[in-house]
């Protein structure tokens, strides 16, 4: 269980005034939209969307006609996230990472994750891969943004970026490393693609 009050903190304390939540984007990933435009989701296809945020990523996977659902641990971000898109068909809830729903197994043929490992601290950074594949169904994909770092560099405080032995658990639970949209890293972020 995650006990963390820092995101819930933050995004009260800006209220509506999105830039000031400074990984926000306040529009869908550009890395994500290729990853869509280029293998597009089949019509209705169940998607997922790790820590939503203020919904942007969840609401391109809707728009594009999954069926789509979205979950943070902060009630705030998914308060602003209906109060930003009112017309939404995502299914927006509160929940935490490392305790998912057991009816999401394996349940999802889209799941995205963006920034949210690097959110959680080093210690739960496997349990958090663990929850992210678990929920990738058979033949399902799995779109990751993750911030980096060396493998002996330190990671003292937030956001705790992420080494590569830490992605390679995708791998330990099942998924192979399928493609790289190398085009969009910045020599901070990568942007992986995982297959179950
Ligand atoms: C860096 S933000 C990224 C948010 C969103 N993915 C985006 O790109 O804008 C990390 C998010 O993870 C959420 N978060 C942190 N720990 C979590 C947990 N244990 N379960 C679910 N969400 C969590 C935070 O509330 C925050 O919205």
């Amino acid at each position: 269980m995650a006990d963390d009050r820092f995101f819930e903190a933050l995004y009260r304390a800006v209220g509506e005034a999105y830039d000031r939540v400074p990984w926000a984007a306040l529009e869908p990933r550009p890395a994500l939209i290729e990853w869509l435009d280029c293998d597009p989701p089949a019509p209705g296809a169940a998607a997922l969307v790790v820590a939503c945020g203020l919904g942007d990523d969840a609401e391109e996977l809707a728009r594009r006609g999954c069926a789509v659902d979205a979950f943070d641990y902060a009630p705030t971000a998914i308060a602003e996230a209906r109060r930003r898109f009112p017309q939404s068909v995502v299914d927006y809830r509160v929940a935490d990472l490392l305790d998912l729903p057991r009816a999401w197994d394996r349940r999802f043929a889209r799941v995205v994750e963006v920034q949210t490992i690097q959110s959680i601290p080093p210690a739960d950074h496997r349990a958090a891969v663990a929850a992210i594949a678990a929920t990738v169904a058979p033949g399902g994909k799995l779109f990751v943004r993750a911030a980096m770092r060396g493998e002996h560099d330190p990671a003292p405080h937030r956001p705790w970026p992420l080494k590569w032995s830490e992605l390679e658990w995708f791998v330990d639970e099942g998924l192979t490393l399928t493609d790289r949209l190398s085009a969009y890293d910045d020599g901070v972020f990568v942007h992986l693609e995982y297959t179950r």
